[in-house]
């Protein structure tokens, strides 16, 4: 007979909390009491769980930054590698000084959001193609009260955009079709694949978003790109070729290439 992997007490905590309507560390050494009902749906979510689904996905958020974002089926779940691009866009956006945010393929909505969260005088411009995402990105500005500073544009990348950002920001899809088949199956299961997957080895994405900065409808000062771990040269050169410098590279906790920052 097979022996059932047992669900780590984080993960149960978290399941409980969001039937609870509590905080996962609430629980930690209580032994809470639960309606019939709700013990049906502990044990639908940890049978969900125990059958490869992310646990953002069962409990319909994911926690970036600290702050929580809801997700739907069109929006990427955040990941946390991501928030290497919070911190670095954070390192160069001074407090208390007006400046505008222009984030490309927002999705969750999870960098301008949290970005917009600790700079109280920085307005944002969200972008996504995908209305479902847009409409998910609108509800986490709602919920996190930055909505008044928050507009959001349903554009392929610059298409339905144009003025000066001070800031741009962008983790557009960057994975290529080969190495997407490798990818984890509760990965290919439960992540859009139009926010995941890039044509041209990763790189389309990139290379249309430079293409369409290079002819000056949007301006900027400064921007940064999440990057896939192996792409720091090839993104490099697409930034150079297309007239702009690349002022540095910064890497993530696993020490990986993880962010590109450049300025016009
Ligand atoms: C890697 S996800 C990033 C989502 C979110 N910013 C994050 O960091 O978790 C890429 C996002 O780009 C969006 N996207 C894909 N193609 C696009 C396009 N042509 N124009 C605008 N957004 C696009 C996807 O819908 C998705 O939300």
């Amino acid at each position: 007979m097979a022996t059932k992997t047992p669900i780590p007490r984080h993960i149960q905590r978290a399941i409980l909390g969001h039937i609870l309507g509590c905080q996962p560390e609430e629980l930690i050494g209580a032994i809470p009491s639960l309606s019939s009902q709700q013990q049906v749906m502990f044990e639908e979510m940890k049978g969900l769980f125990s059958s490869g689904v992310p646990l953002s996905r069962i409990i319909g958020f994911r926690e970036f930054w600290s702050l929580k974002f809801f997700l739907n089926q069109s929006t990427l779940d955040p990941r946390p590698d991501s928030e290497t691009l919070v911190q670095s866009a954070l390192e160069h956006i001074p407090n208390n000084k007006q400046s505008s945010l222009l984030d490309l393929g927002t999705g969750s909505g999870c960098l301008a959001l949290s970005i917009l969260h600790e700079r109280a005088d920085l307005s944002g411009t969200l972008v996504d193609n995908n209305l479902e995402a847009l409409e998910q990105a609108k509800y986490n500005a709602r919920y996190h009260n930055l909505n008044d500073r928050c507009t959001f544009i349903h554009s392929s990348w610059l298409e339905n955009v144009s003025g000066h950002f001070n800031y741009i920001v962008s983790n557009p899809p960057y994975i290529s079709h080969k190495a997407y088949e490798k990818l984890a199956d509760n990965v290919k299961n439960h992540d859009p694949q139009g926010a995941l997957i890039a044509k041209k080895n990763g790189l389309d994405c990139y290379e249309t978003i430079l293409k369409q900065l290079a002819v000056k409808k949007v301006t900027f000062n400064l921007a940064f790109f999440e990057i896939g771990f192996d792409q720091e040269k090839s993104v490099s050169e697409l930034i150079s070729n297309a007239g702009f410098e690349v002022c540095k590279t910064v890497r993530d906790l696993a020490g990986h290439p993880r962010v590109i920052i450049f300025k016009p």
